[in-house]
């Protein structure tokens, strides 16, 4: 038994069952599953809003999912879920309650936050950001000379970068053309070089945003955007015009310079990775106006209503939580690939990464003891075709067991040409073949009646039996991406559920930001820096030999 009353995860009947049922199906193919169910193709299939979603090519049988199910039941996932959603503190470590729903939740319901109701502060911050949004859309807010906007610079990283900048480039074909937004995170000098070189600052609007306002990289990047500006306009005071903040550290704001009445609020129940549809998608909104915005909203709002009402067998989050489990802990598994077939995804899985990867990357649980089960996997991928000439070879012939999302959209988007639109059957016909290819492979008997030499054979026989999830929508639309986005969010939420641990920290990440304040002073000043390991000091030694220093 655990400190809170459970037992170790995998000395419970449930976790034992699994493995037992997983020695039984090893060595089942999916050619003999599709050959014993003929309506297997449609059975496991789920609809959810605008998503078709295949779990056919799964490496599972009804009692698999059973067993999967129970496991849930038995780790209560659906109890911590409505902890959640109640506005619990469920984020143990940092005592603070995650409610990154309430951000979509409609103006009437009523969340609580120690006895406040939070939704009246969300919607007030939305229509704060609306007012804003429009104003420099339409040309309202200029700057300080008086020029038009034309630029918007977000200024963040992680949680404050990765959001808007994904879901601005899933949804550029709903942006304001002649707005150029660009996205700053590094802190690389060259970053913020690149993204301004070729800006006029009187038209340019920086968005700092920083859930604590103490990132250095952000607010180094924050302050060199700001010697920028007043460098070209000469005047403290066009700092109120040209800069923006999102956080939730008033205080910090003003520090900085940036007029409170410029800050657009988020609270510390909205986790960084969880946060691009709070104030941190201003820079979004602004490209693709209030409505889309809230239209997208609208898309988590619809995933969050299924998540907390489905039953567990048309639940998809939860299904595709446990399917990563099934891998992870009954296959070895170690990672998992996200596919999308839209070049507007191009940075979606970059976004994953953080929200998993930042979530479920834990080795203790909840109760403080090591896990001695496997966590979160290494989400990785980039958009087919292109990652089909590149590492496919890999997932299909290789020796590592690669579980894969499949995402793709039967319309492509309305404002290609008739000739760039035909070019999506293409694009769609890789998509559908890849899966095909995966999950049933070919056979030596097959390459051998092709006429293959013998010594050929076993190079061209494909194994098969690679398990993907096929992800089909309409069209990418601003509710769809929210409602992938939420999908993913929950599909998370329900992993660290099952492994028992705190999905909503981040302490992993604390180490090396100390260590590079301590180090910094070794490079600039050659600093003696106490307790630097050998190797640690050698690398420097030569660092500062090489900038001749
Ligand atoms: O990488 C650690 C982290 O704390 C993330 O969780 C967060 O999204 C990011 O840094 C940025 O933090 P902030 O928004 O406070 O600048």
């Amino acid at each position: 038994m655990n400190a809170d009353g459970r037992t170790r995860l995998n000395q419970t009947p449930e976790w034992t069952a699994l493995a037992k049922h997983r020695e039984e199906l090893a060595d089942t193919h999916l050619r003999e599953l599709f050959a014993a169910d003929p309506e297997r193709g449609t059975g496991y299939t789920l609809r959810v809003g605008d998503l078709h979603i295949d779990y056919s090519k799964h490496l599972v049988t009804g009692e698999t999912l059973r067993l999967l199910r129970e496991l849930a039941a038995a780790t209560d996932v659906f109890g911590l879920r409505d902890a959640m959603f109640r506005g619990e503190r469920i984020n143990v470590t940092e005592d603070r309650a995650v409610l990154h729903t309430a951000l979509r939740a409609p103006r009437d319901a009523v969340i609580e936050v120690d006895g406040e109701n939070v939704v009246p502060k969300v919607h007030a911050v939305l229509d704060k950001m609306s007012d804003f949004a429009q104003r420099v859309r339409s040309g309202a807010w200029t700057g300080h000379t008086g020029k038009r906007i034309r630029n918007v610079v977000n200024i963040g990283i992680g949680g404050s970068d990765l959001g808007p900048a994904m879901a601005y480039e899933v949804l550029r074909s709903f942006a304001d053309r002649d707005l150029t937004v660009r996205f700053v995170s590094n802190v690389d000098g060259a970053d913020l070089h690149e993204a301004t070189r070729d800006l006029d600052p009187a038209e340019t609007l920086f968005i700092i945003a920083s859930k604590t306002f103490t990132t250095i990289e952000t607010i180094t990047n924050a302050t060199s955007a700001r010697t920028w500006l007043l460098h070209a306009l000469g005047d403290d005071a066009a700092v109120a015009r040209h800069f923006v903040a999102l956080s939730t550290n008033a205080e910090k704001v003003t520090e900085f310079g940036i007029d409170p009445d410029n800050m657009f609020e988020f609270w510390d129940w909205v986790g960084g990775r969880y946060s691009y549809d709070s104030a941190i998608g201003l820079s979004l909104m602004i490209a693709i106006g209030p409505d889309r915005f809230r239209e997208m909203l609208d898309g988590f709002r619809l995933m969050d209503e299924h998540f907390r009402t489905a039953p567990a067998e048309t639940n998809v989050p939860l299904l595709l939580g446990l399917l990563g489990i099934w891998y992870g802990n009954f296959h070895d598994a170690q990672s998992h690939a996200v596919l999308p077939y839209s070049h507007y995804l191009s940075k979606f899985t970059a976004y994953l990464q953080q929200l998993d990867m930042e979530s479920n990357g834990k080795s203790v649980a909840r109760d403080g003891k090591q896990v001695d089960w496997g966590t979160g996997p290494v989400v990785w991928g980039t958009p087919g075709t292109n990652g089909q000439h590149a590492y496919y070879q890999l997932i299909h012939q290789g020796t590592k067991l690669i579980p894969a999302d499949f995402i793709g959209f039967a319309e492509p988007v309305a404002e290609l040409s008739p000739e760039l639109t035909a070019q999506h059957d293409l694009l769609m016909a890789n998509f559908f073949a890849q899966t095909q290819a995966l999950a049933f492979g070919k056979t030596a008997e097959e390459v051998r009646a092709e006429g293959v030499p013998e010594e050929l054979v076993p190079h061209k026989t494909f194994q098969g039996n690679r398990p993907t999830t096929t992800v089909l929508a309409r069209e990418l639309t601003p509710s769809v991406l929210g409602q992938l986005i939420a999908l993913y969010e929950h599909k998370v939420f329900v992993q660290g559920a099952v492994w028992n641990i705190d999905s909503f920290d981040q302490w992993g990440v604390e180490l090396g930001k100390v260590l590079a304040k301590r180090v910094e002073p070794a490079l600039t000043e050659g600093a003696e820096v106490p307790g630097l390991d050998a190797s640690t000091k050698a690398l420097v030694a030569t660092y500062r030999e090489l900038r001749g220093r």
